[in-house]
């Protein structure tokens, strides 16, 4: 269904060569190079990315960069996994799940949300706007429809052929997902963290969630601390992949709080994947990868299977950056 691991090379996660040394001078040349800076999974990122740096280069808000960002996959039919064109539930409909979050701790989440093509605008109206964190289902959509958006049919006519193929050949459900060679392309929610020219961070998370999973499911892309965690004082982590795994082990949260605790990010990434192996005993039969941002710039992954990059953007570089598998290192 999708081609767009077809060009993955596997090799390390590239982690800018910056010392961490004490003076005022190397502290200035790494603020030059590293921010403004952000970061997205998987290769829709790219583009993501891009509308992010529109934001992020003019000294904008990182809240409004990964709100810009996250949106181009959202309206793109050829990403599967998230908003418009995204594979449907078992029932046929697409749901989307999304969540913000800002510098300040300011969160907003909306799940299980039908017919609207930006879930990740409206939760973060439901953070600007609401006593609230989270809206769902039919709430969040009579949220949505109250404050100005608009009713879409997010089924597109492929997805809709997918799903009818699906349905005919009773095919058991998958949860084996992103995993390299499987061809099991199901599920590849997009996260962004970016931090801005005044060193705020902003983080956001939006899916379709699993291909064919139960009307109702909803994954870990729009529970905060699950899917997505930002401080503003330490960084933030996002997810990706089977959000349940996410959900039990509440990564990104964990994630934050190993960095809080000294973890370089690609660190406390790999402690998040291991965790997730000590706890689930079937985690070989899953993908998870996550991303993660200190406050000063430095970034870092690690993901379960080989198959999972991140695309990352600053005033230095573009580009995609395979993640080492951590099931290869043991
Ligand atoms: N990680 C996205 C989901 O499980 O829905």
């Amino acid at each position: 269904m999708d081609t767009r691991r077809s060009f993955i090379k596997k090799s390390a996660v590239l982690i800018p060569a910056i010392s961490v040394a004490n003076s005022v001078f190397s502290k200035e040349i790494m603020q030059e190079k590293m921010i403004p800076v952000v970061i997205s999974t998987w290769n829709h990122g790219l583009p993501a990315n891009e509308a992010a740096w529109q934001i992020l280069e003019k000294g904008g808000w990182s809240l409004d960069a990964v709100e810009a960002g996250v949106r181009v996959p959202e309206a793109d039919p050829e990403v599967i996994t998230v908003g418009y064109g995204g594979i449907p539930d078992a029932n046929g409909k697409v749901t989307l799940d999304a969540c913000i979050m800002d510098e300040k701790g300011r969160a907003g989440s909306v799940t299980f949300l039908e017919s609207i093509k930006h879930p990740i605008s409206v939760a973060r109206l439901v953070m600007e706007i609401t006593p609230h964190v989270m809206l769902s289902g039919d709430g969040a959509l009579k949220f949505a429809l109250q404050n100005g958006f608009k009713k879409d049919n997010l089924l597109t006519p492929k997805m809709n052929a997918e799903w009818k193929k699906w349905k005919k050949e009773k095919k058991a459900f998958s949860s084996k997902i992103n995993i390299e060679n499987q061809h099991e392309d199901n599920h590849d929610t997009i996260g962004m963290l970016a931090i801005d020219s005044a060193g705020r961070i902003s983080g956001a998370c939006t899916t379709s969630g699993m291909g064919f999973k139960l009307h109702g499911r909803v994954g870990d892309s729009p529970i905060i601390g699950a899917g997505l965690f930002v401080d503003g004082e330490v960084g933030g982590a996002v997810a990706t992949g089977s959000g349940e795994l996410v959900m039990k082990t509440l990564g990104s949260f964990l994630v934050v709080e190993l960095m809080r605790n000294g973890k370089s990010p690609s660190e406390a990434c790999e402690e998040a994947v291991r965790r997730i192996a000590h706890k689930i005993p079937d985690y070989q039969n899953h993908q998870v990868g996550f991303i993660a941002l200190k406050k000063n710039g430095e970034y870092g992954s690690s993901c379960i299977q080989p198959g999972f990059n991140f695309a990352l953007k600053t005033n230095a570089e573009t580009k995609l950056v395979d993640v080492e598998a951590w099931m290869k290192t043991l």
